[in-house]
């Protein structure tokens, strides 16, 4: 019984040997595994007839059994680390860690971010300082503290965009106007870069766009002021040649109020280029930036400064405009597109 006992487990050692190349997965070893050395498995089988030996054979037996299923797990285990290596190879395959690393493309700031920065350096650079404001805004900042009482005709000039009866999205950045005042006494000198909304698209128009309002409120302000800090920072953005032109115009909170030309970036302000109509400013030498004035005396009372006593210019350009200009964009529309061809032209 001892002899048939040793036979059957060396054959176990030998089957098993056999077979664990035939397992091509970690799966199918398992499977190997529980069939040799589970709890109803060959060996344990084998085991049953352990139980009805004599004392004489016992301790051989149980020597032996002990042996195959050190045997048994051993080949299982060498299997496993033959299949683990294998399958980590062919995660490599078709590697070639020779090959230069990709490099993650660097992106590139929007070309109406820069010319915001831009805008920004330079007024900065001449003693303005940044202020921001939300673009859900309350009625009285975005028009009533702006001279623009309810009904006004002038709030025909901005299509808004309603949030609620009172509430608005900014039609522009004039609002930073009257929260500056309210909260801090004169002498201020203040820009506020940002975006704005009206009910406006088309070609030249899109529903939202950038504005930087300047404010600057002191004792003997002059439109003379106006025009040399305009200068100072047009020629400072574009070129040291480029001229100002105030052209009469209306605002509800400025009086005298102006629209901002400079003369044109492309021709010079010669209204052609070599012979040719000049295609940015049409012909005529200027083109138009902005808007501006001198701080009208209802606003100053408004927020509770004395018109008596100070007085103030304010200017409020289109950054768009001013990155087309700079640029050479010719159409507003490629900077809302985010077409990367574009877009990478900037970094
Ligand atoms: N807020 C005006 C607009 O959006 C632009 C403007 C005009 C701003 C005159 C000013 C200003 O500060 O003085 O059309």
């Amino acid at each position: 019984m001892l002899k048939s006992f040793l036979e059957g487990l060396d054959g176990l050692t030998l089957e098993c040997e056999a077979r664990r190349g035939q397992a091509c997965s970690l799966k199918d070893l398992e499977a190997l595994r529980v069939e040799f050395l589970g709890r109803k498995g060959k060996l344990a089988g084998a085991m049953v007839a352990l139980a009805q030996m004599g004392p004489e054979d016992k301790p051989a037996a149980g020597k032996k059994a002990n042996e195959v299923k050190t045997a048994l797990t051993a080949l299982l285990e060498s299997r496993q680390a033959e299949l683990e290596a294998e399958s980590a190879q062919g995660a490599l395959a078709g590697f070639d860690p020779s090959l230069p690393g990709r490099r993650p493309a660097p992106g590139s700031l929007h070309p109406v971010t820069l010319a915001m920065q831009e805008i920004c350096e330079v007024l900065t650079g001449l003693g303005f300082e940044v202020v921001a404001g939300p673009e859900v805004e309350n009625d009285w900042n975005n028009f009533e503290a702006l001279n623009m009482p309810p009904d006004h005709p002038a709030r025909d000039m901005q299509d808004t965009l309603y949030v609620s009866e009172n509430i608005v999205l900014r039609t522009h950045t004039s609002p930073l106007q009257v929260r500056t005042m309210m909260s801090r006494k004169p002498p201020v000198a203040v820009i506020a870069p940002g975006k704005v909304y009206r009910r406006d698209s088309d070609i030249t128009h899109t529903p939202m766009f950038h504005q930087i309002e300047a404010l600057l409120v002191d004792t003997n302000v002059s439109m003379a002021d106006l025009r040399g800090t305009l200068t100072a920072f047009v020629r400072q953005l574009f070129s040291p040649d480029t001229k100002v032109r105030f052209r009469p115009s209306f605002f509800p909170f400025t009086e005298p109020s102006a629209e901002l030309d400079i003369s044109c970036v492309l021709c010079g302000g010669e209204g052609h280029v070599a012979g040719a109509p000049c295609r940015v400013c049409k012909r005529t030498g200027w083109v138009e930036i902005g808007g501006c004035g001198m701080v009208d005396p209802n606003v100053f009372r408004q927020v509770g400064y004395d018109p008596e006593t100070v007085t103030g210019f304010a200017f409020g350009l289109g950054v768009e405009r001013v990155a087309m200009l700079k640029y050479g964009i010719g159409d507003l529309r490629m900077f809302f597109e985010n077409d990367v061809r574009f877009l990478e032209q900037f970094s």
